[in-house]
């Protein structure tokens, strides 16, 4: 009889980013040998993958580990393991607080979890929160879809914004070369994949680092110009990116959106804040007229394009007009989606240490206010799809109507249609809409008609 595989879970909460690490870490676990499982109190070893951007962060974790931490007094040969942002924010204090935990890793140390596991079993306990050069991950990772892909194009932030904890927890900018992104999503028009987003905490920044300059001295390598390298990938039919930064965002990107019909309609710029005190404050290098410059411009090129965009209330010192100002932001623009967010003091943060902190009474309220505009401009936004035929990408089944497929619309809106996921899945297929939501969609299948030829 041979012996059963050993099992593992891993736990994810946070950004796309932590998501594709997660899926890269599976893949690295499966190659291993290790075979996967829903339920971490099965499993022998257990990997919460964890996001640092606003507070109970580091609660949450703790409350995590807690049933983990009693079930190894009864198993001691399970493996615990915390990555991502707060791993990589409190490093040897995790150990501290929980000195039954194997392994603390940070983002940047995502590929090399085979080579630290190999570690941990040797008897160590092993701390991997050094900076350090990412490899290129040589394994296959486990996707969630087989449908839809996430490629990390490019890793880290150079940026300072005051309030943020992302510099700290996944170091500086580091670009995948053009020939590996095209490489793996090659690979992933092989494997039946129709849509990959390219991932980058400022994805627009892309290039930045590698060598070589044009002779008009623009970097050689740009978001552009890796749109058009992989733009005829053959199998893949839709391409995304996100997100992106004002600072970054230029005519020539605009124009290659507008250009390649492979690459969405759909835009994630956020703002932040429409006040230009509170945008130097947060050190964002632009100014709201400069972000209405950008959406104009889009608008211009591709007058569908849809909108979205993450904001944050009660930053400190924030007045009740400067807030009013951001709420004439999305007032003017009409975000299809807005993420809002009330600010969350995060440590290592300039921000947080500032004396003019807003009391939660007035974040509550504001946040309440901008949620309520967002729903309002989201449904104006939605209008614009009734009776229209629209192209969707089936990727599942509704999990709330087994009679019913859900995909995406080109600008990103939740579809559902009635349909049959065994014929449909991954497929690209047209839908009237029929019933429009703030943020999804109903519709109808519109048959293919086939066309005879009469002699
Ligand atoms: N790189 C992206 C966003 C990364 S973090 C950018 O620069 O736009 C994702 C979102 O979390 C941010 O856009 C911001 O709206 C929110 N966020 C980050 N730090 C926060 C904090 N301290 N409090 C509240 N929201 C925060
Ligand atoms: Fe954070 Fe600013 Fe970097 Fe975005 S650009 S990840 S908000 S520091
Ligand atoms: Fe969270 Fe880290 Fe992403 S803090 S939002 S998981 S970059």
């Amino acid at each position: 009889m041979s012996t059963p595989k050993r099992r593992y879970h891993i736990s994810t909460i946070g950004c796309q980013m932590n998501k594709a690490d997660s899926e890269r870490m599976a893949g690295i676990l499966d190659d291993m040998g290790f075979e996967s499982s829903e339920d971490p109190n099965i499993a022998d070893l257990i990997l919460f993958n964890t996001c640092s951007i606003r507070e109970n962060a580091e609660h949450k974790v703790y409350s995590f580990l807690g049933r983990q931490v009693a079930r190894k007094q009864e198993k001691p040969d399970l493996t615990l393991i915390v990555a991502g942002c707060v791993a990589q924010q409190e490093g040897e204090t995790l150990l501290r607080r929980v000195p039954e935990l194997d392994l603390v890793m940070g983002p940047q140390h995502t590929n090399r979890l085979q080579d630290l596991l190999e570690e941990v079993f040797q008897g160590n306990q092993v701390v991997a929160t050094e900076p350090i050069h990412i490899m290129e991950d040589i394994t296959k990772p486990r996707r969630d879809s087989t449908v839809t892909a996430w490629v990390n194009i490019i890793y880290g932030c150079n940026e300072r914004c005051t309030y943020c904890v992302v510099p700290n927890t996944r170091g500086v900018e580091q670009s995948r070369t053009p020939d590996a992104i095209r490489a793996e999503m090659e690979e992933l028009g092989r494997l039946g994949y129709k849509e990959v987003t390219l991932l980058g905490q400022n994805i627009d920044a892309y290039g930045r680092d590698l060598p070589g300059v044009t002779p008009e001295g623009r970097h050689l390598h740009t978001l552009t110009d890796l749109l058009y390298y992989v733009h005829d990938v053959s199998g893949i039919e839709r391409i995304r990116f996100a997100t992106s930064h004002p600072r970054y965002f230029t005519e020539r990107l605009i124009k290659a959106c507008a250009e390649l019909p492979k690459v969405c309609k759909h835009f994630h710029i956020p703002f932040q804040s429409g006040d230009n005190e509170v945008l130097k404050k947060m050190s964002r290098g632009y100014t709201h007229e400069k972000y209405r410059r950008i959406i104009a411009k889009i608008r211009e090129y591709m007058p569908d394009a849809s909108i979205s965009a993450d904001s944050i209330v009660g930053f400190p010192g924030e007045t009740e007009e400067q807030f009013e100002n951001t709420l004439k932001l999305v007032e003017d623009i009409g975000f299809d989606l807005l993420n809002t967010a009330a600010y969350s003091p995060r440590p290592a943060t300039p921000a947080a240490l500032w004396d003019n902190q807003l009391s939660e009474e007035v974040k509550r309220d504001r946040l309440q206010r901008i949620n309520n505009l967002v729903s309002i401009k989201a449904a104006e936004r939605s209008q614009r799809y009734m009776g229209r035929v629209e192209s969707v990408l089936v990727e599942d089944q509704n999990p709330k109507d087994n009679t019913q497929v859900m995909g995406r619309t080109d600008g990103n809106r939740l579809t559902f249609f009635k349909g049959d996921i065994s014929e449909l899945k991954g497929k690209l297929v047209q839908v009237q809409i029929t019933e429009v939501r703030a943020f999804s969609l109903t519709g109808e299948i519109v048959p293919v008609r086939e066309t005879v030829l009469v002699p």
